[in-house]
């Protein structure tokens, strides 16, 4: 497959993948990603209002529906099918709404107390929407953005790569076989922690890093 961008890559990854997603990301993650999810929790504190970028099929939305009941909550995901199974799994929650819409392209007439994110920064133009954010975000607001890192020691990379070659192996009989073919390529040339954190701070954020589990992914926590 010719070279993609991150984002032509999307709708690759995400279009038939919608109803495996949770087990999925919880096999494939050893349960870590319930783990990250919770460490994305911890940075938020009571905002009356939280934007979900890249909801997925709203499992952090749900988490954030119910450690936060009074929050209004929305998320919006560029695809389809994921949207579909986040409603489908959130009826129960009055306080979360949905939208349709590509994250690059927020144009809402209202602003939020937290945006956050799991797995949305490798897939986007840290400029682009690092401005979007800022210009939805309440003054005294937080951001809170989390993803994959190709982890920095010897040992451990050789050891993520023989994983992603298995999944690649075990995947390529599946919808997931481009994800997992190439998800491991745009997490190395991925150098989001920094550019996003860049970004960031020319909006005068304070930008604080937490790496986990062996450096494999990140929080960025941004606030003024
Ligand atoms: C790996 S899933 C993560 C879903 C969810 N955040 C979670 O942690 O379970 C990545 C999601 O990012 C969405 N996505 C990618 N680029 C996007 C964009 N520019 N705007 C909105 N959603 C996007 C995809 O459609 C997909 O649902």
């Amino acid at each position: 497959m010719e070279e993609k961008s991150s984002k032509e890559l999307v709708p690759l990854f995400f279009g038939n993948t919608a109803n495996t997603y949770d087990s999925v990301v919880m096999w494939a993650t050893f349960g870590k990603d319930r783990y990250w999810k919770n460490e994305i929790l911890t940075k938020i504190e009571n905002p009356s209002s939280i934007l979900d970028l890249a909801c997925g099929t709203g499992i952090l939305t749900r988490k954030l529906a119910r450690i936060f009941p009074k929050s209004k909550i929305l998320g919006i995901d560029i695809s389809k099918n994921y949207l579909s199974v986040a409603e489908k799994n959130s009826l129960s929650f009055p306080n979360i709404s949905f939208l349709l819409c590509d994250a690059e392209n927020l144009d809402f007439d209202k602003k939020f107390d937290c945006i956050c994110s799991s797995y949305i920064p490798k897939y986007c133009d840290p400029k682009i929407l690092v401005k979007k954010m800022v210009l939805h975000l309440n003054t005294g607001g937080k951001i809170v953005l989390h993803d994959f890192t190709y982890p920095k020691n010897h040992l451990v990379r050789m050891l993520w790569n023989c994983y992603f070659e298995l999944l690649n192996l075990v995947g390529s009989f599946t919808p997931w076989k481009y994800a997992f073919k190439e998800l491991p390529k745009l997490v190395k040339n991925s150098n989001w922690t920094n550019s996003y954190k860049y970004e960031l701070e020319q909006y005068g954020f304070d930008v604080t890093l937490q790496n986990l589990t062996l450096n494999s992914s990140a929080i960025l926590t941004a606030q003024h």
